[in-house]
């Protein structure tokens, strides 16, 4: 009888990492491959904490956890401290997992690992114990050809050995693409120069860790940016993983999600509601977010805002004097949403988001227009391809006291709504991502290479 083959799944703990990872370990649970998905402790007491008991009954996965080490300095676990201590940490408490598991398992020993490339370091314990090693990148593609033109760049001395741009121009890695304005580097922070080059590192880290695993998998489609798929040795995109169908896991998320706002959606008109997420870690100024609340209320349009506890600076938000009361009826607040239901839902008109990937590709699948106020790390880039690549949303603009106003939040509502082309082309992406990963298309026949990969 073949050896069951079976896959351990890391994702960095964080939440934009484990949605995409854990949607992959179902799917690879559906084509009959065993599965366990290594959380840290941490992660994985708040995930279970979000599923339901049925839920838990219909996982196909096996959870484990391991320690993040951070039991006590938890205050790390929000910044970069946490990928420091996970560094030392992750590599000695996932060999001895997985000999647990083997032990406890030993008909189904653990044939492969599949790490997410921000934990890259972990492909090395493959390594040492002679499992496959596949890597898994949650942006986009062309934030991985970046980090392998880093040699490239310092050479040609449009970067440093720190990472740090030299001169201002514009950062061209092949003519096709978008190009970097140097401030929009992933690494780049100039205020802090000892986070950029710390986040420099792990971009080299990420670089190497994806030359050291046989298969890189990406959550597009090659079709969506084939010149960015094309400068990245073994990538294999598998996605958007969004537009696949039934694959919508129960688990994985950290919060409860507020199912609330489905049914006020289902009695709004078809095509009316601005949908407003900034994802997991984005946090606003409280004077900023009142100026987002008022843009909202001038903009007039219906709106669903998911505004979590932490979205001011660590803690919840104050509201400007009586919007609660002026937009009761045609504003819903939660603090936690269905994001991919939401966005299939048709009284959703556009996704005002900071563009993360994940985000990005949920947008995408479900052909709806981006408002875009990118924050940090990739969401610059991504937002360049969402305006100026394909076409299906608008950017808003800083003014001179960099602030996002509320005028310039009612004009590029009103922009988007009046521009005909962003809905028609982003009906048009929707397809194409569906056309990807149903039976022929080029995501599901790499999906089907992963999985003969994995069983050979
Ligand atoms: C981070 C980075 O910001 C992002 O740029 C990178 O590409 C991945 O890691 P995050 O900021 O959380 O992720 O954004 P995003 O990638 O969009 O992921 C957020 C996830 O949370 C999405 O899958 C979204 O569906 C989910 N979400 C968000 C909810 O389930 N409910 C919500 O209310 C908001």
């Amino acid at each position: 009888m073949d050896l069951q083959q079976h896959a351990l799944v890391v994702p960095c703990p964080a939440q934009g990492h484990v949605t995409p990872l854990i949607k992959m370990a179902y799917n690879l649970a559906s084509h009959g491959i065993k599965v366990t998905f290594a959380n840290s402790e941490f992660i994985e007491a708040k995930i279970l904490a979000a599923m339901s008991d049925e839920d838990k009954k219909q996982c196909p996965l096996r959870l484990v956890s391991y320690s993040d080490g951070l039991e006590s300095h938890p205050e790390q676990r929000n910044g970069l401290g946490l990928i420091d201590c996970l560094k030392k940490v992750m590599p000695d408490n996932l060999e001895k997992l997985i000999k647990q598991i083997n032990h406890s398992d030993n008909k189904e020993p653990i044939t492969c690992v599949i790490a997410d490339l921000a934990v890259g370091w972990t492909l090395e314990v493959a390594s040492k114990m002679g499992l496959k090693k596949v890597a898994v990148w949650p942006a986009g593609p062309a934030c991985l050809a970046l980090p392998f033109h880093i040699p490239k760049l310092i050479e040609t001395g449009v970067i440093d050995e720190n990472g740090s741009p030299i001169g201002n121009e514009l950062i061209c890695l092949a003519e096709e693409l978008p190009l970097w304005n140097s401030s929009e580097l992933i690494w780049s922070s100039p205020a802090n120069l000892t986070a950029q080059k710390f986040l420099f590192d792990c971009s080299l880290s990420v670089k190497q860790a994806a030359e050291n695993a046989s298969i890189v998998l990406c959550n597009t489609y090659y079709e969506l940016d084939s010149f960015s798929c094309a400068m990245i040795p073994n990538i294999l995109p598998i996605g958007p993983l969004p537009a696949i169908k039934n694959l919508n896991p129960s688990s994985g998320t950290f919060s409860s999600q507020d199912s609330t706002c489905l049914s006020w959606l289902d009695k709004q008109p078809s095509n009316s509601v601005i949908y407003v997420a900034f994802g997991s870690t984005t946090v606003f100024s409280q004077k900023q977010f009142n100026e987002l609340a008022l843009g909202l209320e001038l903009s007039g349009q219906s709106f669903l805002w998911v505004v979590r506890s932490n979205i001011v600076n660590g803690s919840f938000p104050e509201y400007p004097n009586d919007f609660l009361e002026r937009t009761t009826g045609r504003g819903k607040i939660v603090e936690w949403a269905p994001q991919e239901e939401i966005l299939a839902h048709t009284s959703v008109s556009c996704f005002f988001s900071h563009c993360g990937w994940n985000s990005t590709m949920e947008g995408l699948s479900h052909g709806v227009p981006f408002l875009c106020w990118p924050y940090m790390w990739d969401q610059f880039y991504n937002k360049k391809y969402i305006c100026d690549v394909w076409k299906i949303g608008l950017s808003l603009e800083y003014d001179e006291d960099g602030m996002i106003s509320r005028h310039e939040i009612k004009t590029k509502i009103d922009n988007l709504f009046s521009g005909d082309g962003f809905k028609t082309n982003a009906l048009k992406l929707m397809e194409d991502a569906k056309k990807s990963v149903n039976e022929g298309g080029s995501s599901y026949e790499n999906f089907e290479s992963l999985i003969k990969y994995l069983k050979a």
